[in-house]
């Protein structure tokens, strides 16, 4: 998009249309790329070849129609001084996304949402019954769509409190609200820990229910063995321990069940190039350790706090698909915000399925208004 932003510069008209026209070569690439993955040849794909970390395509994506919203809402073509951003196409993928899931083709059967940032600030809890996502959410209920929140927030205790606790609005309003039947309700779960403690909404009790593992265990997690668990979760308390002293780092080193956290003590705060460097060497440190081979990890800077957690979100999402009947990746949606590659824990969840990336709730919020929009306008076509 750089180039007609710097070499055509004409009357609005004409500088959308030759934006308009880029999108729709990248889609048309995204389409090749879609039919070649389907014939089992993804690599043939002249996407593949252009950007060879590219990864897979689950839907096709109508770029163009989605930059025509996202234009007319941030005045993307009429701008002379900002050229498109990094986050303009991140909102326009997001909105090709969701209109991919109006196509005939394809139906959302599970939305899947991380917590931090994504639904509630970070550290945050969902304690405001009126606030605007819970409606979103039971909105989606009500479709007998499937939704899981999928968090890095490991708590082991099968009575769910912790959980409740931090979605008590949401998981109060399910249980008050006359618009979703016991099934919809039921379609509520919370995968914790990335993929280690998977609850469900239940009736009966009106509260989260702990699902024993072997209904949902992925097969090549139940092969897991638990000294080698603890030997890698040894192994990174260990290191953020060196990192926390040889950084002289203000912060604490947490052990839990599957996870080890290096946290800031109150009151004090670590950089972004504190973190990263935390994240980066742990990460290395672990990925030279033979148990790694099998147990996976994954090492990731929350914002003002780094965690080793046993496992990973995309685990958590194909969890979720297995235990609800065989869910396909083009059938699933992941929301989250931590996406960039390095020490980010939504990454993974584009090998399970489609995502989009946000920036704050609001724009989950956002997000789900178009989704539900379009959604509306297909089945009513
Ligand atoms: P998410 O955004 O919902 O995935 O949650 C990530 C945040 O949860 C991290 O930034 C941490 O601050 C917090 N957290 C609390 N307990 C854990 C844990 O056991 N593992 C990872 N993150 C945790
Ligand atoms: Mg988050």
């Amino acid at each position: 998009m750089a180039v007609p932003f710097v070499l055509h510069v004409g009357t609005p008209e004409e500088a959308q249309e030759r934006y308009a026209e880029v999108f729709r070569d990248v889609e048309a690439l995204v389409d090749d790329q879609v039919f070649l993955s389907q014939a089992g040849t993804p690599k043939q794909g002249r996407l593949s070849q252009l950007v060879p970390s590219i990864s897979n395509f689950f839907t096709k994506l109508p770029l163009r129609d989605a930059f025509l919203i996202q234009d007319d809402r941030r005045s993307i073509s009429g701008r002379r001084l900002v050229s498109p951003s990094f986050n303009d196409i991140r909102l326009i993928l997001n909105t090709a996304q969701a209109l991919a899931f109006a196509n005939t083709e394809t139906t959302l059967k599970l939305v899947t949402f991380d917590g931090d940032v994504t639904l509630y600030e970070d550290g945050d809890s969902l304690t405001d019954d009126t606030a605007e996502i819970i409606l979103r959410l039971i909105e989606l209920l009500s479709r007998d769509i499937i939704v899981g929140v999928v968090t890095a927030a490991g708590y082991n205790d099968k009575t769910g409190n912790k959980y409740y606790e931090r979605l008590r609005a949401l998981i109060d309003t399910i249980s008050g609200t006359t618009k979703l039947t016991t099934q919809q309700k039921e379609n509520f779960t919370v995968m914790g820990g990335e993929s280690n403690y998977l609850f469900r909404y239940n009736n009966e009790t009106q509260k989260l229910k702990w699902v024993e593992p072997n209904e949902w265990l992925l097969e090549s997690m139940s092969h897991w063995k638990v000294e080698e668990i603890e030997q890698v979760l040894d192994l990174a308390e260990e290191t953020l321990n060196q990192l926390k002293s040889h950084l002289k780092l203000p912060a604490e080193v947490i052990r839990k069940h599957r996870a080890v956290g290096l946290v800031p003590v109150s009151g004090q705060k670590l950089c972004r190039e504190q973190l990263e460097e935390v994240v980066l060497f742990t990460k290395r440190k672990l990925e030279a350790f033979s148990p790694t081979e099998t147990i996976k990890f994954c090492a990731f800077d929350g914002g003002s706090d780094v965690w080793v957690d046993i496992a990973s979100k995309d685990l958590g999402v194909s969890s979720l698909q297995r235990y609800f009947g065989g869910i396909q990746p083009y059938e699933t949606l992941h929301i989250g915000d931590q996406f960039v590659s390095v020490g980010s824990n939504d990454h993974k969840t584009r090998l399970s399925g489609c995502t989009a990336w946000i920036a704050n709730p609001d724009e989950t919020v956002m997000l789900l208004q178009d989704l539900m929009r379009y959604l509306e306008k297909n089945s009513v076509a």
